[in-house]
């Protein structure tokens, strides 16, 4: 049965034993955090989190209970995604990009049950009574500061939206792009968007500015877990993410018409929040805001979103996450990531066996990436490739392997890189863009990158010393002492 909710993601976990309910009265205020962090920081990720007694920053109890450190661990991101295992979902892009044309009836009947699966990713619009628009709060009755959101460090700049699904459309294609981007609470009806300039929320909001038009935007707060994963996805701009979800479900995520403004909304969201911004309207201070990097990121200009309407289950709940010194709860989602969208990684660059993405790198500034070199200079090669697609055109360091070295593994893959690298000779330096949390490039967004060169070196790349091979027992040794081993009276911890 497909997650349908958030409340059935909860309740899946609830009955996993993957949850602790909070019963305490704790603030929103910077508590949630500390005990969110400590849970995260524990090893494998510690529990998911419901709050069922938040109280608000002025005292006030809040009728919402927050989830947090859903997704928080391998196996709770499994759940989301309803797979056994995240690199299975990768196998299904694989077979689903296989584009083998079929051999007479019996390869076409073959065909059938991929075309119905493919016919089931779609979004549906439906109409009648939606979950999500139970309550309708228009302008004058609401206020979002009623809701519990996080004031997650002490230096950030007010209390933030951390775990939303931000819908926005493309004006002239009318695609649609979904984007986890934190939002800074401002006022009763303003907030201010933090869409980071390389992402498709800002292009659409760059083209509304163009054509001189308001912009709607919806914010949605829980869903099906598969849509509030692909919400932080890296998707091409003209892929929905939520028929991306749809493929993760198996099963269509359902929409609905907002209420205040021209988009569609998960049926099954918790709360929704409809707006619009101006684009001719000056930005807005956002941040400072404890991030995912470790570090705060300063305070910048941002456009603000103007709510025109609120809508919510009756007895919502409320979802956050927090950021800040990794490992955090993001670092599942962006490991889903990582190993869902290695086949698509690998169609345009088949030579990578492997990469990897460390925790303590934030994504954008380590990749590990383990080839099957095949001529000199592969490595540069791979390194370009990548900084040519996407988000990984943002990323600091790579450092390219050879096949053999596990490359998921950091301590083995420094450990190589380290030994095989003379590093005047395999260290190479480029300019290109730079997340725009990245506080120490020369320019905002704009910077060095450095390839490392850590393959074996041929002789064609004049290298001409001999290469030598790595340690290892040989097998039958290693059976020997293993017979023994019980005998040696010897306890490792
Ligand atoms: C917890 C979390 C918070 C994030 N916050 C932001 C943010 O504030 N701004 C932003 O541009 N990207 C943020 N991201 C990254 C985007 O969600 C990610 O790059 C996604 O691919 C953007 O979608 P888009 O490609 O449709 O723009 C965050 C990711 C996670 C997991």
């Amino acid at each position: 049965m497909s997650l349908e909710s958030l409340r059935d993601f909860i309740a899946a976990l609830d009955e996993a034993g993957e949850l602790v309910r909070v019963r305490e009265s704790v603030s929103v205020d910077r508590e949630i955090t500390e005990i969110a962090d400590r849970c995260m920081k524990s090893r494998g990720g510690g529990p998911a989190l419901l709050f069922e007694h938040p109280v608000l920053p002025g005292g006030a109890p809040s009728r919402f209970p927050v989830a947090i450190n859903l997704f928080g661990s391998y196996r709770r991101m499994e759940m989301a995604l309803e797979t056994p295992s995240l690199d299975a979902v990768g196998a299904r892009i694989t077979d689903l990009l296989r584009a083998d044309a079929p051999d007479g009836i019996a390869g076409k009947l073959a065909m059938l049950p991929k075309l119905a699966e493919l016919a089931k990713m779609p979004p549906r619009v439906v109409t009648g009574p939606a979950p999500c628009q139970a309550v309708v709060l228009r302008e004058a009755d609401l206020d979002v500061r009623e809701l519990p959101h996080l004031v997650c460090w002490p230096g950030d700049g007010g209390p933030y939206l951390t775990l939303p699904m931000v819908i926005t459309r493309d004006p002239a294609t009318g695609a649609r792009n979904v984007g986890l981007y934190r939002i800074q609470v401002q006022g009763r009806r303003e907030l201010a968007m933090h869409w980071q300039r390389h992402k498709v929320g800002a292009a659409h909001w760059r083209a509304m500015a163009e054509r001189g038009e308001w912009m709607p935007v919806a914010i949605a707060l829980g869903g099906d877990p598969a849509s509030m994963y692909a919400a932080s996805a890296p998707l091409p701009p003209a892929v929905d993410e939520f028929l991306f979800a749809g493929f993760l479900r198996r099963s269509p995520v359902r929409l609905v018409r907002a209420v205040t403004c021209d988009l569609e909304v998960p049926a099954e969201a918790e709360i929704v929040i409809e707006g619009y911004i101006d684009p001719a309207e000056e930005l807005v201070v956002e941040g400072p805001f404890g991030d995912h990097t470790g570090f705060y990121s300063l305070a910048d200009r941002y456009p603000r979103v103007h709510v025109t309407a609120v809508t919510m289950r009756r007895d919502a709940i409320y979802p956050a996450t927090i950021v800040g010194r990794p490992p955090m709860e993001d670092y599942y989602l962006g490991h889903a990531t990582e190993r869902i969208f290695r086949p698509l990684l690998q169609l345009t660059l088949p030579e990578i066996v492997d990469y990897h993405m460390p925790a303590y790198g934030v994504f954008h500034n380590l990749v590990f990436v383990g080839i099957r070199k095949q001529y000199p200079g592969h490595a540069f090669k791979v390194m370009n490739g990548l900084w040519g697609q996407g988000l990984m055109s943002l990323a600091k360091v790579i450092v390219v392997l050879d096949a053999d070295v596990n490359v998921g593994d950091p301590d083995e893959a420094w450990w190589v890189a380290l030994n095989h690298i003379d590093p005047e000779r395999d260290v190479h330096f480029t300019m290109g863009p730079v997340d725009v949390l990245d506080h120490a490039s020369r320019g905002f967004t704009f910077g060095s990158k450095m390839g490392i060169d850590a393959t074996r070196k041929w002789p064609e790349e004049g290298f001409t010393r001999e290469w030598p091979d790595r340690i290892e027992m040989d097998e039958a040794t290693r059976t020997a002492v293993s017979e023994k081993w019980a005998r040696l009276g010897i306890r490792l911890p």
